[in-house]
């Protein structure tokens, strides 16, 4: 029957078989799902694991800090972090396709995990080779992805569908048969904190799938900043379990007027797609507060530049998916 003790000791059994004594990699993206997937590779392999952080730019305010911090301070791991913002920043220039941002997304990760490989393996020559890269690919994310059996490609997941076919690495995805509540009660049972394990979803590719249009780095600085916000407002609120996540996205390539003070505006709709879900399969559109919703319009066309318009996704998944792109 299924305990998360039974999936724990299986896995750390697989892992161990599978790695025997050469060494690994997991990136970390600061959500549940890598952060379990390392934690549970750790318990397997121990110090054969190093975690791999990339800062492609595409994060949310704090997040980076946050994995710094409160990922390690709860493992002990071993975490590498990679600046290569200007690099993913100069492989989405141009690119305003969901599926193309998508792959090279999926591609840029890889080519900064082959490279952290060679820094690592040049940081310590004698050791054993650094062979495996961990993902914390989930169940649904086969299935959209156009991995499980006779279902259509609905989106790329940047671990799964958006992987190079010249690939260096031997996956290890041991939570690929798994739901997002089983994962957090397997990282639960694992020790992680709440902090980590009750964190709302958030995509791999970042805000780089919820700007429609071109990312540029403007563009993310905008969004970083109405993200921050509608967060602040919803935790404030005390909405943050209540809600399974909600995408906060810039529509780059539309522009409305408006009025501020004496003048018109001619600036960019900001969409807030807060939603309710058990597995993100399918997904509800959260009925949340008005006064709520009202404080985070008020406040993103306040303070935001260029933002003159807020607007409500009342859109169920399906048709709609989740995120915009
Ligand atoms: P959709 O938009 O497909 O999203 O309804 C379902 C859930 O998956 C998240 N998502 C991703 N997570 N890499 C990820 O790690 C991705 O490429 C990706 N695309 C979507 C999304 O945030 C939602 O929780």
């Amino acid at each position: 029957s299924w305990t998360t003790g039974n999936v724990i000791d299986e896995q750390v059994a697989a892992i161990q078989a599978q790695v025997g004594t050469k060494r690994a990699i997991c990136g970390l993206s600061g959500g549940v799902d890598s952060a379990v997937a390392a934690a549970l590779v750790q318990k397997a392999i121990g110090s054969q694991l190093t975690c791999v952080y990339v800062d492609h730019g595409l994060m949310r305010q704090g997040e980076t800090e946050q994995v710094e911090k409160d990922f390690v301070a709860a493992t002990g791991v071993q975490l590498k972090v990679v600046d290569a913002q200007e690099r993913f920043l100069a492989a989405l220039a141009g690119v305003s396709d969901p599926e193309e941002k998508r792959k090279i997304i999926g591609r840029e990760f890889i080519r900064v995990f082959e490279q952290a490989q060679a820094e690592i393996v040049a940081e310590a020559p004698g050791d054993q080779p650094v062979e495996f890269l961990v993902q914390g690919t989930l169940y649904p994310d086969v299935v959209e992805s156009g991995g499980g059996s006779g279902t259509a490609n609905i989106k790329s997941h940047h671990n799964v569908g958006g992987l190079p076919e010249d690939l260096e690495f031997q996956l290890i995805e041991p939570l690929r048969k798994l739901f997002k509540d089983e994962v957090r009660m397997v990282g639960q049972e694992l020790g992680l904190p709440d902090e980590i394990v009750q964190r709302q979803p958030f995509p791999g590719p970042g805000l780089g799938i919820r700007i429609v249009g071109e990312v540029t780095k403007d563009r993310l600085d905008l969004l970083r900043e109405a993200d921050a916000i509608a967060r602040e407002e919803l935790t404030a609120a005390g909405l943050d379990r209540e809600i399974w996540q909600c995408p906060v996205v810039l529509l780059a390539d539309v522009r409305s007027v408006g009025v501020q003070g004496d003048g018109r505006t001619y600036g960019h709709p900001i969409v807030l797609r807060p939603v309710s879900s058990e597995d993100a399969m399918t997904a509800d559109w959260s009925r949340l507060p008005y006064d709520v919703l009202a404080r985070i319009s008020t406040r993103i066309t306040n303070e935001v530049a260029d933002v003159n318009r807020v607007v409500l996704d009342i859109t169920s998944k399906p048709p709609g998916t989740i995120e915009w792109e």
